[in-house]
C-alpha cells in the first residue's frame, strides 16, 4: 500500500453536484453549479453551499438571502456543466439550457422544473472562510417529482439517475450495494453446495 503524501487540498470525493437557482432584488434569475455543497443538520433541516465572492451569483444570494438547490441527473448533466462554466453576467442560463422556471412556494428564486428534487432555502449565516464563503441555510420547503413515486407514493430518487462529481468528472450511480444498516442486519442462513 504505497501512498504519496500530497500538499493539503480537497480530495473529499465523490460529491453531489447541484444547480442552485437564484433571483436578485431586480428580479433577474440565474443558475450556478455548486459542488461544495452538503447537508449539515437534520433538525432543523439545513445545508450549506460555498461560493467564491467573485461569482455573479454570490451577490445575488448575498442580497436576496434565498436560493433553491436543484438536484441533478444524467439527463441534466450537460446543463449542470454549462451552468458551471458560463456566467449569468453574459448569458441567460435558463434560456440557453431550455430549463423550465417553476415558482417556489417560500422563496422568490425560481425552481428548475426538470430537477427531480428542489430544496427551497433561506440563508441563516454567511461564513467567510477564505477563497469560498459558506452560505448556511435552512431548507424551508422540498418538492419531489411524482414521476419517481410508486403506486404507494414512495419516492425513489435513484430512478431519476442522479449524478455525482468526482475529481473533475461526472458519474452516474451504477448499481445498489446495500441499504442503510445492511451491515448489521441478520443475514439469511446461507446454504453452501459442494
Ligand atoms: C462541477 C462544477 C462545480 C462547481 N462548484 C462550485 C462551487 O462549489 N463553488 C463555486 O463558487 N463555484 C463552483 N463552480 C464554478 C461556478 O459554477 C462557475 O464559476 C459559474 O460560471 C458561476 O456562475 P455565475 O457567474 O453566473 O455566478 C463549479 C463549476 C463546476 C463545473
Amino acid at each position: 500500500m504505497a501512498k504519496q503524501q500530497w500538499k493539503p487540498g480537497n480530495m473529499l470525493y465523490p460529491l453531489p453536484v447541484v444547480m442552485v437557482s437564484v433571483r436578485d432584488k431586480q428580479g433577474k434569475d440565474n443558475i450556478i453549479t455548486v459542488a461544495w455543497a452538503g447537508t449539515i443538520c437534520t433538525n432543523p433541516p439545513m445545508l450549506s453551499i460555498s461560493i467564491r465572492p467573485e461569482r455573479h451569483s454570490y451577490r445575488m444570494i448575498e442580497e436576496s438571502r434565498e436560493f433553491v438547490v436543484n438536484l441533478t441527473t444524467e439527463q441534466l448533466c450537460m446543463a449542470t456543466d454549462y451552468c458551471g462554466v458560463r456566467s449569468g453576467k453574459d448569458v441567460d442560463k435558463f434560456k440557453e439550457m431550455r430549463l423550465t422556471k417553476v415558482d417556489a412556494s417560500e422563496v422568490e428564486a425560481p425552481m428548475i422544473g426538470e430537477a427531480p428534487v428542489n430544496l427551497e432555502c433561506k440563508v441563516k449565516k454567511i461564513e467567510k472562510l477564505g477563497s469560498h464563503h459558506m452560505f448556511i441555510a435552512e431548507v424551508v420547503a422540498v418538492h419531489a417529482d411524482e414521476a419517481y413515486m410508486d403506486e404507494r407514493g414512495k419516492f425513489d430518487l435513484n430512478r431519476a439517475k442522479p449524478i455525482v462529481y468526482s475529481h473533475g468528472e461526472y458519474y452516474g450511480l451504477s448499481h445498489k450495494i446495500g441499504t442503510f444498516g445492511y451491515s448489521v442486519k441478520r443475514r439469511k442462513k446461507q446454504t453452501f453446495r459442494k
